[in-house]
């Protein structure tokens, strides 16, 4: 429940005087008082005390506040300070009636309210060890003193239950945070074992159709035999294009269910053999290639690896077109929390109104006639980084190129230093 207001006071002194004279400076004008009573017997409800006056309750001896304030506690209307007597002979004196007193409310605001002490204050202060709910105020006072002290530590009171309160809010959402969040990997796994498992089984099936559709146009024959095999060659380019999609997906499965085997990795290294390896497949091209040195970071080196062949087959691919490809592989100068790495190339670009489908599985913003592919490398790129916990993005421009950027949390703290060469031409 929201805490509310509270200007309940209790007194705890010996002297009866000392009640009288916190009556007149701490309760509100009698005709407020009665108007208040007189509002609960008709409409048969507890209503608030006056603007400026507090309920005040009168102990005195220390065993009896006590009781008082377990009693408050029990029946829902806590005190939220009270005034102690240091001397109050023969019963309890000050020190042991605070000590017990916050043992059963802890959150009571308390002031000591004394002329002279048989404890030196540092023995009281050391004793009741809790200085934040503690304060102390010589007799003889000031009505002034009295009523600002009480308007000052009920509103700490207040505040205090009110922090408290929202602490134990925050702490729900925190508990619910949990919870949805379980719940959301747990469906996720589900949904990685499900397209795991119809990938796998569309593999056979698909094997069927195309061994058989392959007998078939082997064994058709003659003039008529013409347009069959023309379907026959149709359905198995389907079925080739089906088993590759079917492959991406499986390939993405298998991929988030490896366990990471975390190491120190040299980027530039895997970048610089997995740009040769397109090279060696692609030996006509001539591609201006830069790989910058010393990049280092801390990961998976497998699945790294398969993040910059993505990437990099990419850049190669969508270069193919440029008069004089280049591309790119660095990491972003300036001071950012981590590495920002990127593989840049001056090809066909994209569009940046579709930069948020890129890392989408199947999701291609070129046609399959201009640039092949199946729409799997970039959403295999995606599940690298996730599983990394960094990230991933990309700037382009329709003709002007495009450069992805990606981070790796775990990076070493040994990060490439500025002595080293910025960018060295690595191959061509
Ligand atoms: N370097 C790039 N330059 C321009 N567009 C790009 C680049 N990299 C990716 N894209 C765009 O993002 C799409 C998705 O990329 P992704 O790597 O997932 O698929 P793909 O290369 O077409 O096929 P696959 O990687 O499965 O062979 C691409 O089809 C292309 O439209
Ligand atoms: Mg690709």
């Amino acid at each position: 429940m929201k805490p509310q207001q509270n200007r309940r006071i209790l007194l705890i002194d010996d002297m009866l005087t000392i009640h009288e004279d916190f009556r007149k400076i701490l309760l509100a004008k009698p005709e407020a008082r009665d108007l208040d009573v007189a509002e609960e017997t008709l409409f048969g409800k507890s209503t608030a005390p006056a603007q400026g006056s507090f309920e005040l309750d009168s102990a005195y001896q220390g065993r009896d506040g006590v009781a008082m304030v377990e009693a408050a506690l029990q029946a829902g209307r806590p005190y939220a300070m009270a005034f102690v007597d240091m001397r109050m002979p023969p019963g309890w004196d000050g020190v042991e009636t605070i000590e017990r007193l916050w043992r059963v409310d802890p959150q009571v605001q308390i002031v000591i309210c004394t002329a002279y002490s048989d404890h030196s204050w540092e023995d009281v202060l050391a004793r009741l060890d809790a200085q934040d709910r503690l304060l102390i105020v010589k007799k003889p006072f000031d009505m002034i003193e009295i009523s600002q002290l009480a308007r000052t530590l009920t509103a700490k009171w207040a505040l205090t239950q009110q922090a408290a309160w929202q602490l134990s809010g925050l702490e729900d959402v925190v508990r619910e945070l949990k919870v949805t969040e379980a719940a959301l990997r747990h469906s996720n796994q589900a949904l990685e074992s499900f397209s795991y498992s119809v990938a796998h089984d569309l593999r056979s099936p698909l094997k069927t159709i195309d061994g058989f559709s392959h007998l078939l146009q082997r064994s058709s024959s003659g003039e008529t035999a013409e347009r069959t095999k023309h379907y026959l060659t149709r359905i198995r380019a389907g079925v080739k294009q089906m088993g590759e999609l079917t492959e991406g997906l499986l390939g993405l499965a298998q991929m988030s269910r490896a366990e990471l085997k975390i190491e120190a990795v040299d980027l530039s290294a895997l970048a610089r053999q997995v740009l040769r390896d397109c090279q060696e497949r692609d030996p006509a091209r001539t591609v201006k290639v830069q790989v910058q040195s010393g990049l280092q970071a801390m990961g998976d080196c497998a699945l790294l690896r398969q993040l910059l062949e993505n990437l990099l087959a990419n850049a190669w691919k969508f270069s193919a077109k440029s008069t004089a490809a280049e591309i790119t592989v660095g990491q972003l100068a300036g001071n950012f929390a981590g590495a920002v790495y990127f593989v840049r190339d001056n090809g066909a670009g994209f569009d940046m109104a579709y930069a948020d489908k890129l890392f989408g599985a199947f999701q291609r913003l070129h046609l399959a006639d201009d640039f092949a592919g199946t729409g799997i490398g970039l959403a295999t790129a995606h599940r690298v980084i996730a599983r990394h916990a960094g990230r991933i993005w990309a700037e382009g421009a329709v003709g002007e190129g495009a450069t992805f950027f990606f981070t790796v949390p775990e990076a070493s703290p040994e990060q490439p230093g500025a002595d080293r060469p910025s960018v060295e031409v690595a191959a061509s």
